[in-house]
Formats: structure tokens, C-alpha cells, sequence
């Protein structure tokens, strides 16, 4: 393990390059640690995600790190369970609308992480249900001082029936929290921040950390 310490905060690698999750977890962390991505310590492959559960795909992307490059280093992997879906996309929710599926063929469909076509695909497979709960649920795995530890985070909420704001990634146009009558993508960053999926996992992390 290589604890280096610039400025006194202790550095902990987020085993992402998403711009848009990193300003999410250093807006949390920010102040205490510092968060370094994967381009930051050199790393620049494209981690796998290649299991069923959330858990086993964040903890194989934070081994990759503290093996390969060893720092201390944390690694998410979120889902969106849909009620009505029978918990899809959950672990599946960057490559859904490429998953093969008998009822769904769709003439648009790009790379994986396309979050407009995974959007198009959910909106259809939802068309004319009632039921429209959903949840985001992440896991983020933790190697810290030579030991494995989890976290999650869950916020409820529901699918709208389009896309609604411009803000955030992923599915946000089409996720309203519980309690709130706008999107992810409408409430913005701020508000987001302190209440996501990733702020609850993050929030348990911090607390572990600082002990
Ligand atoms: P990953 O854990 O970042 O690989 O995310 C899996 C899928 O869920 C991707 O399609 C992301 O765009 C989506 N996702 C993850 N976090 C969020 C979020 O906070 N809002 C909306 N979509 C998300």
C-alpha cells in the first residue's frame, strides 16, 4: 500500500474517469481526501464489469487498482431496479439497450454507456405500466490498509413517462426521487449530490474512513 500525503490529505483512488462521478464523490470527500481517478495514477484500461451482482463488479475494479498500482482505492458500480421489470436493468443498466431481448429492437442502438438509447429502451419497456418504482442502488467496494469493505446506497423513486431536464448523466431525465417533484436531471448537482444513491454509499464510506 502507498499512502502518499500532499497537503496534508490522504489519497484515495476512485477507480473511475467519470468526470461527472468523480466531482459527485470529491464534492463529498473532497475536503478530507485526495481523490485521485484512474488517468490520474497512470491507469488507463478499461476496467471490466463482467459479473451479476454490483458488488462482485466494484470490488474486481478496486482489486485491479491496489494490485496494479497499489493505492488505497475505492470502486462503484450502480444499478437502476425497476419494480415493474422485475429489478431490470439493475447490474445490466449501462449496456441495457444492448442486451438482447425478443420484444425490443431498436434501429438506433449505439455503445454501451448510450445513455439515450438505454433511456428509449426503459421508456418503451415501461409504456402503459402503472407501476413505475424504481430504484438506484450503487456499491462501492473499498481495499484500505490491505482489507475489503462495502457500502451501498439506495434512493427510491419512480420513472417518468419522458425525459424531463438537461442536467446530471445516465438515466437522470427519466429518475424523480421520492419526495420531489422533478428529475435527477432538473434538481441539478446540488441537490443530487446530497441526496443520490452514490451520496448515501459515499456519506457511509466517509464515515468508515474518518473513525
Ligand atoms: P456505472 O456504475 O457507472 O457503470 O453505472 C451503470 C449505469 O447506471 C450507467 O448507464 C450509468 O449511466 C447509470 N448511472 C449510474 N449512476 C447514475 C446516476 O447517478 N444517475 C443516472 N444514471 C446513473
Amino acid at each position: 500500500m502507498k499512502t502518499k500525503v500532499k497537503n496534508q490529505k490522504p489519497i484515495l483512488v476512485f477507480a473511475t474517469n467519470s468526470k461527472n462521478k468523480l466531482a459527485e464523490v470529491r464534492s463529498i470527500l473532497g475536503d478530507r481526501f485526495e481523490i485521485r481517478s484512474l488517468k490520474e495514477v497512470g491507469c488507463n484500461a478499461e476496467l471490466p464489469e463482467t459479473h451479476d451482482t454490483l458488488e462482485e463488479n466494484a470490488l474486481e475494479k478496486a482489486r485491479y487498482v491496489n494490485k496494479y498500482y497499489g493505492f488505497d482505492c475505492f470502486a462503484d458500480d450502480t444499478g437502476l431496479e425497476v419494480d415493474a421489470l422485475d429489478g431490470a436493468p439493475g447490474v445490466y443498466s449501462a449496456r441495457y439497450a444492448n442486451i438482447e431481448d425478443a420484444d425490443y429492437n431498436d434501429p438506433l442502438v449505439g455503445a454501451d454507456h448510450d445513455s439515450e438509447a438505454n433511456m428509449r429502451k426503459l421508456l418503451h419497456k415501461l409504456d402503459g405500466k402503472e407501476n413505475r418504482k424504481a430504484r438506484f442502488r450503487t456499491s462501492i467496494a473499498l481495499i484500505y490498509k490491505g482489507k475489503e469493505y462495502f457500502f451501498d446506497g439506495i434512493i427510491n423513486g419512480s420513472i417518468l413517462t419522458e425525459k424531463h431536464g438537461t442536467e446530471g448523466f445516465g438515466y437522470d431525465p427519466v429518475f424523480r426521487p421520492e419526495g420531489y417533484d422533478k428529475s435527477f436531471a432538473e434538481l441539478g448537482g446540488d441537490i443530487k449530490n446530497r441526496i443520490s444513491h452514490r451520496a448515501l454509499a459515499t456519506e457511509k464510506l466517509a464515515g468508515f474512513l474518518l473513525k
